[in-house]
């Protein structure tokens, strides 16, 4: 894996010093500013030159066919694809009589900074037009935390040496032209100008477009207000057609005067509502917007963050690129989760179209588990989101025979959206992974009213669902054969071992949760009986395992399959499914990403150490982390069987994934999941932080080079913070009562204003495990 340094290594800010136009889709994701609601790309203001130009609302999508060859039962007839919605963070300028763009004259020089503390994307840059005028550009762009149908843009000019006349074009646009997308051209065509216009108005400052999706019939609106200051003699006019609404802002600048626009605009769709309905909310966010002014939204931004951090800050020392990334990982999922409010968290987030803007397991295994220690109504609201789609589950679970819900591999508005069974809804894990995090959020928030308003509910769905899904055999043994596990490399195979444990925990869950909710059970028809056949199941549940190796197996059957050919296969054959037929991936002893490893970390006590090393040592030469999912796992793993050298260059991976574009994609987005696995790996991987019931486990142990590993946890209304030392470790209570945790085996009660000091044990020694030829990851 090739790495790609564009920004420089500082604690707080992700800095671009030049603009390098090769990274420029790369950099508009890094760049991307979003509340979960509302996205933008970090596209340059003046809309040209692109990558890929991206405003997203949360939720807004257009349907289009889905293409088969060959027709089966049960296959979705329609997918879903974010779309752009109007686009309200343009800027264009004209200097004397040229339009600025980089790609002319000179660039003297371009800086953009991502600003973690304020919450602002900063630019500076100066430029020459080929006529020879100069001129400094500053701008500063947000997307409100505060508010969140709000985004803002504060735009500034001035010439440098000589005189200039200045144009600034404030835009709204719609329909903007994207880059052709590469596959399906029926859904190329669909996504051709999705929008259409219902209504445009220019007036005063004043802007306001509002279009509908043409087949999944969303409305948007979206309309923008201006200040403007300027000498005397700064003329404005506006304008609108359908796709287009503009303010202009002329003026003739002496050096040392500026010319500057604050753009705030607000948002609104909704399938249901109507347009006057739709202009008027999009108006009301922009009044609400305008209360605050441009000051007070930056103030709103920094106190929200403020509070952010001193909740959710971690601290590396030794590792200044993993510093800067796991706070970039944790800002980039506070905005990927934070105002989501009512909808999904998509694999990208809201960073940009890749995935087509579906949400994934990703969510729940990887996302929800950050979020549930340090912005937990953020994992109520994605929780409760599953729990609005539960029609389109129980709808899908019946197409299919089976009962209760049957959650969508991927998805934007709760219907399945793959249209490939063996990497999709053969994936039924997803269902437990739902199930797993509502279990999370209730312990660790003792959240009952969620508990009992949506867990019940999500817990006896998808109870059902591997009670039918799943038999028990002559010998009473119950297995669920015929479904993918994590690795998309091993399809509908029999007993996948962590299905079968993830579901076992579900089947459990819901059992108790009858139990503590009769009412809210019986109005889900669930009864004692029920509940018993669950109970039956999850304690038959069949774990494959290999005696003569003492190994478990990833699903039944797998150790005696043949090794793929690593030997044989070149490095530029990698990610294997681009050059390999699936047929003979999904017959090879060959791991896409981490799966009965992953297991080993979320239904930990089902392995005892020694089985935790022998597996890991079995599936390492085995994987080869074509997915980003998989990185942060095994490091997680490496860090508990005592590799910890290993787990600290695999924590780097999923930390770098984006930073550096380790798998060449992050112009389509950035790997949330990644992101927030990078707070995984240091904190259940070097904090060896594991959830037993109600209470926390931690094991502590850092690698050579990480001298200190600081993080808080909120925890049953407390505040936890965990500081690791090569030696010690020290647990603080910030806030709340008394709490009891495991270090290391033992239990320790911290209490208020009496940190509790505990020594760290050395680890055993083991060898270091092998990767695959040519997929060993970078050394730290
Ligand atoms: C992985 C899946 C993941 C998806 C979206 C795939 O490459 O194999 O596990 O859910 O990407 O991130």
């Amino acid at each position: 894996m090739i790495a790609q340094r564009s920004y420089a290594v500082e604690p707080w800010t992700v800095r671009e010093t030049s603009l390098n136009l090769d990274v420029l889709s790369q950099s508009e994701s890094v760049f991307a500013l979003s509340n979960g609601h509302v996205g933008w790309r970090g596209n340059l203001d003046e809309g040209e030159p692109h990558g890929l130009p991206g405003s997203y609302l949360n939720g807004v999508h257009e349907v289009h066919p889905l293409p088969y060859a060959e027709a089966g039962y049960g296959y979705p007839e329609s997918g879903q694809t974010v779309i752009n919605v109007t686009n309200g963070k343009v800027l264009r300028l004209l200097v004397d009589d040229e339009p600025f763009d980089p790609r002319y004259g000179r660039l003297v020089s371009h800086e953009r900074t991502l600003d973690l503390r304020r919450g602002v994307l900063t630019r500076v840059c100066e430029w020459t037009s080929p006529a020879g005028t100069t001129v400094r550009v500053r701008s500063t762009r947000l997307v409100s935390l505060t508010q969140r149908a709000v985004a803002a843009v504060a735009y500034e000019v001035e010439p440098v040496g000589r005189p200039a006349r200045v144009v600034i074009q404030s835009e709204l646009v719609a329909n903007e032209s994207l880059p052709d997308p590469d596959g399906d051209p029926r859904q190329a065509r669909v996504l051709k100008s999705p929008l259409e216009p219902e209504e445009h108005f220019a007036a005063g400052h004043r802007l306001r477009l509002v279009h509908r999706t043409r087949h999944s019939g969303l409305r948007v609106a979206v309309a923008a207000d201006h200040v403007v200051t300027g000498p005397e003699r700064t003329t404005t006019s506006s304008e609108s057609n359908v796709d287009v609404a503009r303010l202009t802002v002329t003026s003739v600048l002496e050096p040392g005067q500026r010319l500057r626009v604050e753009k705030l605009v607000g948002h609104g769709w909704s399938a249901n509502r109507s347009r006057p309905a739709m202009s008027d909310q999009a108006e009301a966010a922009l009044a609400a917007a305008a209360h605050s002014g441009w000051p007070g939204l930056l103030a709103e931004q920094r106190a929200y963050l403020d509070d952010f951090w001193a909740r959710a800050d971690v601290e590396v020392d030794g590792d200044e690129e993993i510093q800067q990334a796991v706070r970039f990982a944790l800002f980039h999922v506070l905005q990927a989760g934070a105002r989501a409010e009512g909808r999904a968290i998509p694999a990208k987030g809201l960073t940009g179209s890749g995935y087509d803007g579906h949400a994934f397991w990703d969510t729940e295994t990887f996302v929800l588990p950050l979020l549930t220690y340090i912005s937990p109504d953020a994992v109520a609201e994605a929780l409760r989101w599953r729990q609005s789609t539960l029609p389109a589950a129980r709808e899908r679970a019946a197409q299919l025979g089976l009962r209760g819900a049957a959650f969508p591999w991927r998805t934007i508005e709760g219907s399945e959206g793959s249209a490939y069974w063996p990497a999709g809804t053969a994936a039924f894990h997803v269902n437990a992974d739902i199930a797993d995090a509502v279990t999370r959020y209730v312990t660790a928030t003792g959240d009952t009213d969620f508990a009992r308003d949506t867990g019940v509910e999500l817990l006896v769905e998808t109870a059902r669902l591997w009670r039918s899904l799943g038999h028990h055999d002559h010998h009473g043994v119950f297995h669920i054969n015929g479904v993918t596990g994590p690795d998309e490399y091993s399809a509908i195979a029999d007993d996948n071992t962590y299905t079968n444990l993830m579901a076992r925990e579900n089947l459990l869950a819901a059992a108790d949760a009858v139990e503590r909710y009769p009412e809210q059970a019986a109005r889900l028809g669930a009864d004692d009986e029920e509940s018993a056949a669950w109970r039956d199941a999850a304690r038959a549940v069949h774990l494959p395992y290999n005696a003569e190796l003492g190994v478990h197996e990833q699903h039944a059957g797998f150790t005696r399959y043949q090794r793929w050919d690593f030997e044989g296969t070149r490095p530029e054959q990698y990610p294997l499914m681009l050059h390999f037929p699936y047929f003979d991936l999904y017959r090879k002893q060959v791991v896409k990403q981490a799966d009965l490893v992953l297991a080993m970390y979320t239904c930990h006590t089902h392995f005892d150490e020694e089985h935790i090393a022998r597996n890991f040592a079995y599936y390492e030469p085995l994987t080869v982390r074509d997915s980003s999912l998989s990185a942060c796992v095994q490091a997680v793993v490496a860090a508990q069987a005592g590799h910890l050298r290993l787990a600290h260059d695999y924590t780097a991976e999923a930390a770098l994934m984006d930073l550096e574009d380790l798998e060449h994609n992050t112009r389509d987005g950035l790997h949330i999941a990644s992101l927030a696995g990078t707070w995984l790996a240091l904190v259940a991987g070097f904090g060896g932080m594991r959830r037993e019931g109600g209470t926390l486990r931690f094991a502590p142990r850092l690698p050579e080079k990480i001298s200190r590993l600081a993080f808080t946890l909120q925890l049953l209304d407390r505040r936890l913070h965990v500081e690791i030392a090569p030696d010690k470790a020290t647990y603080t209570l910030l806030s709340g009562g008394p709490l009891t945790l495991h270090h290391h085996g033992t239990p320790v009660t911290v209490r208020p204003d009496d940190p509790a000091v505990r020594d760290v044990p050395s680890p055993a020694y083991r060898p270091a495990p092998e990767q695959p030829p040519h997929r060993t990851p970078t050394v730290r």
